[in-house]
């Protein structure tokens, strides 16, 4: 518990980047250098979801019929009510997949590649951007302004949180239109840009835990036309902070696998750490990823699950054992304060004393997000990444099905949907032998990457489906209880999510640095490129409905910039038409069904600053990329939705000029205070993580 006076990180990396290597701030920061060790496996936003969840939610709040929602969700398509709720009880809210693919309202010319040297959010002729909330935004009456120069903890707890990333926004209930809850996640801190040299260490440290969590902020607009603003103390904003409590729900729920000195009960968890994508639920509930939370844990790293998810016995890059001892599972009792993390996360953001969830059904492991679908049956189907390299693909079936009553009654129980059913886990097969083998990856002797593949069951009505293994240690211990079912390792899983139109789920391969190097897994069909620098997309296509444990699949693209790379396909789209895409991390769909991606590899993969792409899905332009946005120097884009028919487009931009520091900033991005001009109050001249919305002008 000794602390020194002045603020260190000593296990910082030296800044510096070098084009085409990852940086290293985000290798210590977010992802505890998973790519030098080796944990590695040794075995809508939908607008139109958007709609669905809060038309739901807005009808149930009203007390009027889940058909007349549903009918709101379908728009013009379905003539009365009870058409479109058969239409979505029948095609699991896939209804409008029978209308076919439109053009969207949100027509653009798409921008140029941004070098990667460029601090500036870029944005396409007609448009223009602006910030929802920034990092340090105050968020209650109570909330002092944001100070760079004094900042404290205290404040920091009132005050907006870091590192955005899964982002939502939806209406609320009455407001026609002029208010709107958003819901963003923190998913860590950059400690080596956020704070001046003469801050005490233990403080540093208390601002950053308190810049993680969650939060969720009213806004408002004076209409439909106007750009949306946060609402500073309004009665549903909320921020969860480590020392929140969550309930574990589900079977490893009061085990002794959960159970610590602070937590007999095995029930009861302080904070949610690592948070990088999620989902919304079609009953108006947030899911959020708990990613790289081994980075927070000093453990002994000798046992079999320590080594399988990252859990060293090394210090902390933000040393937080040093405050609190359950960060430190060596400490006594806190054996297991590390199982405790590694889960999806449910939160009510319209009720703001409801107690958070995590589900333990739904397994542990480094979740980039869950991303949910009604099934045919009525039972709900999640979707999981687990983003590591060689890791797996999962998916989730409740036990219980979806009820869309309007009663309470019937949101609280879709609101326990999550926390029992069956875990499977993917296993991929093609169909083509690899007829070439380049440098860059394969080519599958029929010209298309496709095949088929199988869910494989980890927990299935019950019962472990794992030899030697209860369904507490499946769940706890997920990833070695895959090992034993013969999954397909995978080239990191990002966002993967249902399109509401088709039905058709999309994986996010973000890259694999290792794939093919000696030791590791070559390349196979459906990760078909060795040294995997820029990534690819999966689309998967379930056989005999969204709870079938059978499936196709094919590779919607194999990312790069085909001028440098020969090895990037889109689907058969001319190469020369494209943007140029690398890394797709988040992916969101649109009112009429295309996909959009943001990406998370810039400026180390390709040389341009990352962005989000419109991809089309349908028609004889499938597998067209149109680059929408670039976001400044050493940015991800995270947390796409895309209100296109408002002509509105919201991101999330994490980590702007990470691989600066506090002295020498890399982005002022977004306040952008001219040089020698006076800052506004709230503004500064330093980087800040934002939500932004992006809008056509006029
Ligand atoms: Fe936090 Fe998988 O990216
Ligand atoms: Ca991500
Ligand atoms: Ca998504
Ligand atoms: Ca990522």
């Amino acid at each position: 518990m000794s602390e020194k006076p002045a603020r260190t990180f000593p296990l910082l990396p030296m800044l510096g980047h070098t084009k085409g290597k990852r940086s290293p701030v985000t290798c210590a920061l977010k992802c505890d250098n998973a790519c030098s060790g080796d944990v590695c496996n040794t075995s809508s936003n939908s607008y139109f979801r958007d709609i669905a969840s809060a038309a739901m939610s807005r009808r149930a709040a009203l007390g009027l019929g889940a058909a007349g929602a549903l009918a709101v969700v379908f728009g013009g398509n379905l003539a009365t009510a009870g058409q479109a709720e058969a239409a979505a009880a029948d095609a699991g809210l896939s209804a409008a997949a029978t209308a076919g693919f439109k053009d969207s309202k949100l027509s653009f010319t798409p921008i140029k590649p941004v070098d990667y040297t460029v601090d500036a959010f870029t944005v396409p002729d007609g448009f223009t951007w602006r910030p929802v909330i920034r990092w340090g935004d105050p968020l209650f009456n109570d909330s002092p302004d944001f100070d760079l120069e004094n900042q404290s903890a205290a404040a920091q707890a009132r005050q907006f949180g870091y590192n955005n990333d899964y982002t939502d926004i939806l209406p609320v209930p009455g407001s026609k239109d002029r208010r709107a809850l958003l819901f963003t996640n923190h998913e860590y801190t950059n400690e080596n840009i956020m704070f001046p040299a003469t801050l005490p260490a233990a403080e540093a440290r208390a601002i950053g835990r308190a810049g993680h969590g969650l939060s969720v902020v009213e806004l408002e607009r004076k209409n439909k036309n106007k750009p949306w603003n946060y609402v500073k103390g309004a009665p549903l904003n909320r921020r969860y902070l480590t020392d929140t409590v969550y309930e574990l729900t589900g079977p490893a729920a009061g085990t002794d696998l959960v159970k610590t000195i602070d937590d007999p009960s095995g029930r009861k968890i302080k904070g949610t750490l690592g948070n990088c994508s999620g989902g919304t639920t079609p009953w108006g509930t947030i899911l959020s990823g708990e990613e790289n939370f081994n980075g927070y844990f000093v453990s002994a790293g000798t046992s079999e699950s320590d080594k399988r998810y990252g859990l060293t016995a090394k210090p902390t890059a933000r040393q937080w054992e040093l405050d609190e001892p359950r960060f430190d599972t060596r400490n006594a009792g806190y054996s297991n304060e590390s199982n405790r993390f590694g889960w999806i996360v449910e939160v009510d953001p319209f009720d703001p004393t409801s107690t958070p969830k995590k589900h333990s059904a739904m397994g542990r492991f480094k979740h980039e997000g869950a991303n949910v679908i009604v099934a045919e049956s009525g039972h709900v189907v999640a979707y999981m990444g687990d983003d590591e390299r060689f890791d797996y693909l999962y998916k989730f079936v409740s036990k219980d099905t979806y009820r869309s009553g309007t009663a309470a009654a019937d949101r609280r129980h879709n609101m326990t949907l999550l926390s029992e059913g069956n875990l499977y886990v993917a296993k991929f097969a093609g169909n083509s032998p690899l007829a070439e083998i380049t440098g860059a990856g394969v080519l599958p002797s029929d010209g298309a990457f496709d095949g088929s593949g199988e869910w494989l069951p980890l927990v299935v009505d019950g019962a472990s489906a794992v030899p030697g293994m209860t369904v507490a240690e499946v769940l706890v211990y997920t990833r070695l209880a895959a090992d034993k079912v013969g999954p397909t390792k995978m080239d990191r899983c990002e966002d993967v999510q249902p399109s509401l139109h088709s039905g058709k789920v999309y994986v996010a391969c973000t890259n694999n640095s290792d794939r093919g190097k000696p030791g590791k897994e070559g390349a196979t069909e459906v990760n078909p490129r060795t040294q995997n620098r820029d990534g690819h997309i999966v689309e998967i296509t379930e056989n005999g409905g969204q709870a079938s444990t059978k499936f196709n699949w094919t590779l919607l693209l194999v990312a790069g910039d085909p001028a440098k790379n020969a090895s990037a396909y889109f689907s058969g789209f001319p190469a020369d038409k494209v943007s140029p895409i690398s890394c797709p991390d988040n992916v969101a769909f649109d009112s009429v069904g295309n996909l959009w991606i943001s990406t998370d590899g810039a400026p180390s993969t390709i040389g341009y600053n990352d962005g989000l792409f419109k991809v089309t899905l349908e028609g004889p332009e499938r597998g067209k990329v149109e680059q929408f946005l670039a976001v400044p120097r050493d940015a991800e884009t995270c947390g796409p939705v895309i209100h296109d028919e408002e002509r509105t487009v919201f991101v999330s931009v994490q980590h702007p000029g990470e691989e600066g520091s506090f002295a020498e900033p890399h982005s002022f991005f977004p306040d952008y205070v001219p040089a020698g001009a006076a800052p506004k109050v709230g503004q500064v001249r330093a980087p800040r993580p934002s939500v932004v919305q992006v809008y056509r002008q006029g």
